[in-house]
């Protein structure tokens, strides 16, 4: 969640701290700081830290002009312990100004060593787990920076990565990492270490990514890597694709709008290299036929709208692979002791790579002895690292708070190795596999038509943006799609909408729907259509303002709906990819109407990277 930029180099560095974070907002933050090293004072190592939004910061500091040193770090915090202040903003100082950090992630033992600290005499300014890092790192900084952090991260328990700098070592930058993304890059410009690629994407796109437990030193000749023996260790770089426009908005008034509309290519560029004179090669992913062979059932972990794609993908790998599916929140699945047997293969889907609780699941089913398969977007990403096997999706930099493209493509990521897996075994014909292949492939030029349909899902936003509370119902495949729908309405426009399987409502819930509720059915499932117009009708009897999401000619549906969606046409297994656009489209205009930050919404990170 917090942003972390260093650098050193013969640039000042205020600057390129302060551009550097605003490129990292999209994580999400409450309080922000820099702290440089001007080896030219009595006390070289000055901070200046704010509470609320990066402007202040720049307000602070004359935009970095007032501010000297050719070398410093920057953090912007999104707070987990100790409220939004400039006390608890980073970097935080120790010895008077001789060590200074930036931190991202948790030390879960903070409280065990801060007392240990005040023993030994130390006064803390602040509430947060930060502080005992930089009170730790003067304490053990005999001169040597590379035996200090060794010795400092050795009595962390918890996530860290964090950006040092010490008064003694001017021009020079240090970074370690565990658990918490950390990546280092360099330029003709200097020497780089950020939380995340967009932060120096302008400066180069040549980065690393550093592993747990190592160590980076950034000096006035470039990098310098270490382990936790002190030896120096050599790093392999990889060149970023993305361009810095794509990282940006495009033209588009919100990274989320940007991204909506990225999801043709996102699919295409998900699919296409997957496909080879009309079948399916996955061999990238390293997973034998054997492999696929002995899998006795799949066990999927992840959050939010990741777990909405394990919700699909269950429907899916069970009808075209006919493996058993079982499906847990990240969050709750190590706690509730499971059962794994031999031959369960362990599948975690996440954007980030970074998410706190899915990197646990997948940790713990690991321990388990499970094989581990990771649908991922972005390259390097921890649970990329960690994960057996990984399928990366190829959406490119996802920015806005509320997945979209992400989430598409990692739903074609599921139907490639739902299809792979039942063709290899056996379980699916080749003709419906071929079938299935010619419609995968049209899905980005569907969800390109269903986009025509911008203004007319602008035009519904407007009448139902007061809503106070909307309904989503469907049935099979249809209910996971609804979860998202729903989940993509409340996360951006605070509207209250709840997703219910649409025979589930004459079991309580139906008891909530009163003239002008809201209720959004989808209805794409051929063997299910008839149980969900009864179930509009039920809820259109009660007084219900009823729209319908359905497939071409399925005119039927005007006779129950207010206001039916048509998307086109395709296997009942791949309209997941098809119905969410019309429910992202509406989100987004709804949350637009409300005058919301679309791309940040209140209290939401983009990656969740604590627990
Ligand atoms: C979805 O719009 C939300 N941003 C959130 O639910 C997200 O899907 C969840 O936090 C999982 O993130 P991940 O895919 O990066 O693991």
């Amino acid at each position: 969640m917090c942003g972390i930029v260093g650098y050193t180099g013969t640039t000042k560095a205020a600057r390129i701290l302060l551009d550097g974070l605003e490129r990292l907002e999209y994580r999400g933050y409450d309080s922000a700081g820099i702290c440089v090293s001007d080896g030219n004072r009595e006390h070289p190592l000055q901070a200046w830290k704010v509470k609320g939004r990066l402007q202040a910061l720049r307000d602070a500091t004359g935009n970095g002009e007032q501010v000297p040193g050719f070398s410093g770090i920057g953090h912007t915090r999104w707070a987990t312990h100790g409220e939004p202040n400039t006390e608890n903003a980073h970097p935080h100082l120790s010895g008077g100004g001789k060590v200074a950090v930036v931190h991202n992630g948790i030390i879960e033992n903070y409280q065990e060593l801060r007392q240990k600290l005040e023993g030994k005499g130390y006064v803390f300014q602040s509430e947060t787990d930060t502080e005992t890092i930089a009170h730790l790192l003067n304490e053990y900084d005999k001169g040597d920076p590379i035996d200090a952090i060794v010795r400092t991260v050795m009595h962390l328990r918890g996530s860290f990565a964090l950006g040092i700098l010490f008064e003694d070592r001017p021009g020079e930058v240090y970074g370690v990492r565990r658990d918490s993304p950390l990546i280092a890059a360099v330029s003709d410009e200097g020497a780089f270490i950020a939380s995340d690629v967009p932060a120096i994407l302008p400066y180069t796109r040549k980065v690393t990514y550093l592993d747990n437990m190592e160590i980076v030193c950034l000096h006035k000749d470039g990098l310098t890597f270490y382990n936790m023996d002190g030896e120096p260790i050599e790093k392999e770089f990889t060149t970023v694709s993305w361009d810095v426009e794509a990282a940006e908005k495009g033209g588009y008034a919100h990274f989320m709008l940007k991204e909506i509309h990225e999801q043709p290519k996102a699919l295409e560029d998900t699919i296409r290299p997957h496909i080879q004179d009309g079948k399916l090669v996955l061999s990238e992913l390293g997973m034998t036929d054997d492999e696929i062979r002995g899998i006795r059932r799949i066990q999927m972990a992840a959050c939010g709208s990741a777990w909405h794609v394990c919700m699909t993908a269950k429907y899916i790998f069970e009808r075209l692979a006919r493996i058993p599916v079982d499906v847990d929140l990240a969050s709750e699945f190590r706690y509730r002791d499971p059962v794994l047997e031999e031959g369960t293969l362990l599948m975690v889907v996440s954007q980030s790579g970074e998410t706190a609780d899915s990197l646990a699941a997948l940790r713990y089913g690991k321990a388990q002895g499970m094989l581990s398969l990771a649908i991922v977007n972005v390259v390097g990403s921890s649970i990329a690292r960690e994960a057996d096997r990984v399928f990366y999706t190829a959406a490119g930099p996802e920015i806005a708070v509320a997945t979209t493209k992400a989430y598409s493509a990692q739903l074609a990521a599921c139907y490639m190795l739902a299809m792979h897996f039942g063709l290899v075994r056996k379980v699916m014909a080749e003709e419906d596999y071929l079938r299935h292949i010619t419609a995968l492939s049209r899905l980005p030029e569907q969800i390109e038509q269903i986009l025509q349909q911008e203004a007319r899902m602008q035009w519904l936003a407007g009448k139902y943006a007061n809503t106070r509370d909307a309904f989503f119902i469907g049935r099979g495949l249809d209910y996971a799609s609804v979860l998202e729908g729903a989940l993509k309405l409340k996360e951006i426009s605070y509207i209250h909408a709840e997703a219910y399987a649409a025979g589930e409502l004459k079991h309580g819930t139906i008891s909530l729907i009163e003239k002008g509720s809201m209720v959004m059915s989808v209805a794409t499932q051929h063997d299910l259509l008839e149980k969900e117009i009864s179930n509009m009708v039920e809820v259109h009897a009660r007084g219900a303002t009823l729209l319908a999401v359905t497939y071409d000619g399925n005119y039927a549906m005007e006779d129950q709906a207010d206001f039916t969606i048509y998307i086109p046409k395709t296997e009942d297994v791949f309209y997941p990819s098809l119905v969410v656009v019309p429910l992202q489209l509406l989100a987004y205009y709804v949350s637009l109407a409300r005058g919301i930050d679309v791309d940040k919404p209140r209290n939401l990170a983009k990656s969740v990277t604590v627990e």
